[in-house]
């Protein structure tokens, strides 16, 4: 039986009961795809071959050497938490278009994957998500990139070791094209946060039933069916029980200098006083800094950073229909758009970014997101909320704007925003907030499965 991707119940990955087949998918998946690893320091490594079976030679050796299976790590979170034994570094991989051809597979052979996106490439999509063109892009990014190695680990040191193990482990008729490194960012609460300042990552789609049960979910379901991220793996010995994930990377270059200005004037404009400043920024993103929803709270603060709740009932007045977590998810359909988002902020900076510092003592380039995400459709899913949702004024209501965080593309409409948490008395009509974020650049990728990877 192949293992049902659509089932609605969250995975109990240990229980004693579960089937052969879906233990077979587990043993075989690449982590960080159904549960997210630590990666507070992250290399990312971008590869192009030139020769089919070294190419191939090299990818068996690293997952073969130094690659864990999901079930492994789900083991390794369950015994830290038990008995705060420390786990192994994660290392994943996701080939290309370009890759699985020069690793030898025919045009023919690539068309089994059935994603439109990932055939193209994201050089060949630029149009679809309004992305600046592929001249722009930083130099790496313009190659032909064929294959992505993450490592991850809580420690600087075994990434670095790792890095210089798998890069000295290259034939020489590779080349390492260029690289990310990937640091987190923590507030004095602990949580990590972007560049912005705000606490990220804090909604996903969750997929095993630990991770849900520990969740309130009174009002917003957490719980997702495996189909959200994976799909057979079309290229390994038994596509029934051996799956992947597409795999978007997206080097998001943040102005965090020109956001802070804005939240700054948007305070001004709409005559917010002291605390109540905080709001400006928390109706473009649709949290607080420390990620209290602004469509629950006036203000910041109330606890443990909350994901249990909905916009029902939210007519804009208190989070807009723009700010960046409704544009991304409206909570009351498109589940089946909701992405695993994994990126890493990368750049350092002298600055504490959870401050109130004022806008001229922050960086207005060289720092961002290496935006991640696993999907089982980039079309439907990653391309989808760039386009159709974050860079779509019209979304959900009228010349409500695009998304102020992510959104590309012209800003032609003027939008207003709400005067007093959740009254109707609106700003006069405004120019929607200036774009801070800037693609640099980016491919799709497919993580395969360990099967498929172990067998080249
Ligand atoms: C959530 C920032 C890029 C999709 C969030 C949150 C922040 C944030 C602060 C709230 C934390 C949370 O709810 O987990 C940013 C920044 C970005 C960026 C600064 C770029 C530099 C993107 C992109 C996409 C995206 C490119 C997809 C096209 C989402 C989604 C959520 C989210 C789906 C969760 C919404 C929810 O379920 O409530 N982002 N983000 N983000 N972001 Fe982004």
């Amino acid at each position: 039986m192949p293992v049902d991707l659509n089932n609605a119940r969250p995975l109990a990955w240990d229980s004693a009961t579960l089937d052969a087949d879906t233990k077979a998918m587990l043993d075989n998946l690449q982590p960080n795809i159904l549960r997210a690893h630590v990666r507070e320091h992250l290399a990312v490594l971008f590869v192009r071959f030139n020769d089919a079976a070294e190419g191939r030679a090299f990818l068996r050796h690293v997952a073969t050497a130094r690659m864990k299976s999901a079930r492994e790590h789900l083991e390794e979170v369950r015994d830290f938490a038990g008995r705060g034994r420390r786990g192994t570094p994660y290392v994943g991989i996701g080939i290309s278009k370009a890759g699985y051809r020069d690793l030898g597979h025919s045009v023919e052979q690539v068309r089994a994957f059935g994603d439109q996106a990932f055939r193209d490439g994201m050089k060949r999509r630029v149009a679809e998500v309004e992305d600046p063109p592929v001249e722009q892009w930083d130099r790496a990014y313009q190659r032909e990139i064929h294959a992505v190695v993450l490592i991850g680990d809580d420690r600087p040191g075994p990434v670095a070791a790792l890095r210089e193990e798998i890069i000295g482990a290259l034939p020489a008729s590779a080349r390492l094209l260029g690289e990310e490194t990937g640091r987190g960012m923590r507030n004095p609460a602990g949580d990590g946060i972007e560049h912005f300042g705000y606490v990220d990552g804090r909604s996903q789609p969750l997929f095993l039933k630990d991770e849900v049960d520990r969740e309130p979910r009174k009002h917003w379901d957490p719980a997702f069916p495996l189909a959200n991220v994976l799909v057979p793996d079309p290229f390994s010995p038994d596509p029934r029980r051996h799956h992947g994930s597409y795999l978007v990377f997206r080097k998001l270059e943040q102005n965090v200098r020109a956001f802070k200005e804005i939240e700054e004037r948007l305070a001004d404009d709409l005559g917010l006083k002291g605390g109540d400043r905080h709001r400006a920024g928390a109706m473009l993103v649709g949290r607080f800094k420390d990620g209290t929803p602004v469509t629950g709270r006036a203000k910041a603060g109330g606890g443990p950073v909350a994901n249990d709740f909905t916009f029902d009932g939210d007519d804009g007045s208190k989070c807009p229909f723009s700010g960046h977590i409704r544009k991304t998810n409206p909570r009351s359909f498109g589940r089946e758009v909701l992405m695993a988002r994994r990126g890493q902020t990368y750049g350092r900076r002298g600055d504490e970014p959870w401050d109130d510092a004022p806008p001229e003592t922050r960086p207005s380039g060289g720092v961002g997101l290496l935006f991640m995400a696993f999907n089982s459709s980039l079309v439907d899913q990653f391309e989808f909320t760039q386009r159709s949702w974050a860079g779509n004024p019209d979304f959900e209501h009228p010349a409500t704007g695009h998304d102020p965080v992510i959104g590309q593309g012209e800003r032609a409409i003027k939008v207003t925003f709400p005067k007093v948490w959740g009254k109707p008395e609106q700003s006069p009509p405004q120019a929607q907030v200036a774009q801070t974020v800037t693609m640099r650049g980016g491919e799709y990728f497919f993580a395969p499965s360990l099967a498929y990877l172990r067998t080249l």
